[in-house]
């Protein structure tokens, strides 16, 4: 969410994106907003940020990207506790991330920022030890693949956390999808053998330009993705948001 301009663009393209969700029935049984929820991380970005996600009725679970600061993070979006009662407080910078539960699957959040930096990195120790439930879904914002445009590979997650990623997820079957943000394009792949998805903008769509040098953004509709859980595998869907 932005001030100044453009600030009007943005909030109506969330509104829209909250009244699009609200109007799925069933119901998700929780909404994740993949990083970036603010671009200079000031408390009033927060502020509008979660007034405006207020209509939701369901849990609203956010991770950090790298224009959030943690510690706003955290002031504005209180990190829930494993068993629904709230954690010892962390100390100020550490990473925003935890672990809940959402339709019978663990969703793993981690923190893949580096303050100050565009790019990507992450604590594979910290990530290993939430596994230890029968479904997990990790979430991060950076995502651990290379899109094809250099622009956005060049601040994805780093290749040495990305390949130790993928070792991970090869002894870790219970992974049903990694999903991330950052990269205001939907994209898809697999690494050590799960499925990883990227999701779309819900506001500013990057152009599609395989091989372009520069990142730029395209008139295109926002979209949103739900991941419906069936059978033991989760199916993702990429629903456009109509304005
Ligand atoms: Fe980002």
């Amino acid at each position: 969410m932005r001030l100044g301009e453009g600030a009007a663009a943005a909030r109506e393209s969330l509104a829209a994106g909250v009244a699009a969700v609200l109007a799925l029935r069933p119901h998700p049984d929780a909404v994740l907003v993949s990083g970036d929820l603010a671009d200079t991380a000031a408390a009033e970005e927060y502020r509008i940020v979660r007034e405006l996600l207020a209509p939701l009725p369901m849990p609203v679970h956010v991770l950090g990207g790298n224009h959030d600061d943690r510690d706003a993070l955290r002031e504005w979006f209180p990190v829930p506790g494993a068993s629904g009662t709230a954690p010892a407080p962390p100390a100020r910078g550490a990473e925003f991330r935890y672990a809940t539960e959402v339709g019978g699957v663990r969703l793993v959040v981690c923190d893949s920022t580096v303050p100050g930096r565009p790019e990507g990195q992450l604590d594979l120790e910290w990530l290993e030890a939430q596994l230890d439930a029968p479904a997990v879904v990790v979430a991060m914002h950076h995502p651990p693949f290379a899109l094809g445009m250099p622009a956005l590979d060049e601040i994805a997650l780093g290749a040495e956390d990305t390949a130790a990623l993928a070792g991970l997820l090869e002894r870790s079957p219970q992974v049903l999808r990694v999903i991330c943000g950052h990269t205001h394009r939907a994209a898809f792949t697999t690494l050590g053998g799960r499925g990883v998805f990227t999701c779309p903008g819900v506001h500013l769509t990057a152009r599609l330009e395989i091989g372009a040098p520069d990142y730029t953004m395209a008139a295109e509709p926002p979209a949103f993705a739900l991941h419906v859980m069936l059978d033991g595998t989760v199916t993702t869907h990429v629903q456009p948001i109509e304005r």
